[in-house]
């Protein structure tokens, strides 16, 4: 019998206990940026970031239907998907919390679509939008990569039981 304590999950429970289980799944962070209509930079907070496709190469990531920033995104012909480094727990936050200027103070250019890259990110992606598909309370939004920029050096800001974490070295 395995002595470590375990919990259980099953469907129809609360909900809090599945995002628990999930989060046993260690992540990196994203901030997933675009530009409204309205010429105003937007961004969110996302680990739900994955890799799908090489050829072609495709990306994807789940916004809430219930956030604010979810339209842009969505009917955005760009985005950007910006991987932050273990220094930027700060703007992990910031694009995670409602009512503030997330890009008052926020470091960021734009290459080819205005879409907002964050500087100093590990990796940046710019993509085409490319399909949206129904996720439930949230939507897949697949982006195809059309350019990229990632640091040859630094460590990740990692997310895991709710809480940040660091790459540690022996
Ligand atoms: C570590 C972390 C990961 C998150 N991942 C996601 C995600 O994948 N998708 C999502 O929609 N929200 C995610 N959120 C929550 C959003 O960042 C948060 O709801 C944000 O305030 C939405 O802003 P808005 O309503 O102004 O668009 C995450 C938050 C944190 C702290």
């Amino acid at each position: 019998m395995n002595a470590k304590a375990t919990t259980t999950y099953r469907a129809g429970s609360d909900s809090v206990m599945l995002r628990r289980a999930m989060g046993c799944y260690a992540t990196g962070i994203t901030v997933v940026t675009a530009r409204a209509p309205d010429g105003e930079p937007v961004g969110l907070t996302a680990n739900s970031f994955t890799s799908v496709s090489l050829e072609p190469p495709l990306l994807l990531v789940c916004p809430a239907l219930s956030a604010a920033t979810t339209q842009v995104l969505l009917e955005a012909d760009h985005f950007a998907v910006n991987v932050l480094s273990d220094e930027q727990a700060n703007l992990s936050r910031l694009f995670a919390t409602k009512g503030t200027d997330r890009f008052a103070e926020t470091q960021f250019e734009t290459w080819h679509h205005d879409v907002p890259i964050i500087r100093d990110a590990l990796a940046n992606f710019e993509c085409q939008r490319y399909s949206v598909a129904d996720g439930g309370d949230h939507a897949i939004l697949v982006g195809q990569v059309e350019h990229v920029r990632f640091a040859e050096k630094g460590d990740p800001l990692l997310y895991f039981r709710g809480e940040y974490r660091s790459l540690q070295r022996d």
